[in-house]
């Protein structure tokens, strides 16, 4: 049997550390340093507009203070990167999101690289040729607390990631060598997947196909870290098979209630160095 790692379990104390964090910067700075984010939403899909809410119930949680501002379909990019131009200006603005997917007529490239580095709480822009990768992307950022806080070093072991999306694949790629594993990343066009991922020590997958991971496809003992969310009859079903790939691991991640709830609580760490950050800046 498995050990499964709590997602929301760590997310809660990650929340209750940023929340403290909140009310340490007040004490020290004063109330105009708190935390706080700008989430924009374009469009109505209903998805999006539920993770904006969620997300933004979580910054009144813990301290943050939270702006939605949703625009409407139509919005043109020009309009987008104006409102961005003028939140990335506002000094009293810390942290800016926008969530994605954007309409198609919007560039989403252009988006994401407008949005200024020192208000990136998302963390698209950390960059790897800095030592300072602290405010790094927020899923990757929290498959590493959660290997961390499950007693799980990565250095020097054999870590396969399955994916190369720029917000999962190629960041999680980047943190996990910034933490001294050794390594491989697998994709669509990866020959004999399945003879990479048996090598895997730790198997991170990310591709968006329910059930793409099998129990034939993992080594007895690794830790697998489940990525995905995908429904299946209205159900959330995460890219690993469960029922086939639990009874050979050591540890795996559940869907739901694993790297989602930790993914969210990311968000609230950047937004807190964000903050922490602008008050250096400042003093
Ligand atoms: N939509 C789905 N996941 C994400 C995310 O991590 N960040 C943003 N901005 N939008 C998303």
């Amino acid at each position: 049997m498995a050990f499964i790692i709590d997602g929301k379990a760590i997310a809660n104390k990650v929340k209750a550390e940023v929340a403290e964090g909140s009310e340490r910067l007040v004490r020290e700075f004063g109330e105009e340093a708190r935390p706080n984010m700008t989430l924009i939403e374009v469009g109505s899909d209903a998805v999006s507009k539920k993770l904006v809410g969620m997300k933004a119930n979580d910054c009144e949680m813990t301290g943050i203070v939270p702006t939605v501002i949703a625009l409407s379909e139509s919005t043109t990019e020009e309009k987008l990167l104006r409102l961005i131009d003028r939140l990335n200006r506002d000094d009293d603005v810390r942290a800016i999101l926008c969530q994605l997917p954007l309409p198609e007529h919007i560039s989403t490239k252009k988006v994401l690289a407008a949005i200024a580095p020192e208000k990136d709480v998302d963390g698209f822009s950390a960059r790897i040729d800095s030592d300072d990768y602290d405010v790094a992307a927020c899923t990757p950022a929290a498959v590493m607390r959660m290997l961390r806080e499950s007693g799980v070093e990565v250095a020097g072991k054999h870590c396969v990631v399955v994916g190369r999306s720029n917000i999962v694949g190629k960041p999680m790629a980047i943190q996990l060598l910034l933490n001294d594993a050794t390594v491989t990343v697998c994709h669509s066009k990866t020959e004999n997947i399945a003879e990479h991922t048996r090598r895997a020590d730790v198997l991170i997958v990310a591709v968006g196909r329910a059930h793409f991971i099998t129990g034939d496809m993992v080594k007895e003992g690794a830790v697998v870290i489940d990525v995905g969310m995908n429904y299946i009859d209205g159900r959330p079903t995460g890219d690993v098979d469960f029922a086939s790939v639990e009874p050979k691991v050591s540890m795996i991640t559940p869907v739901p209630g694993g790297v989602g709830p930790m993914t969210r609580a990311g968000l609230l760490v950047n937004a807190l160095k964000l903050a922490e950050r602008a008050c250096e800046r400042n003093k």
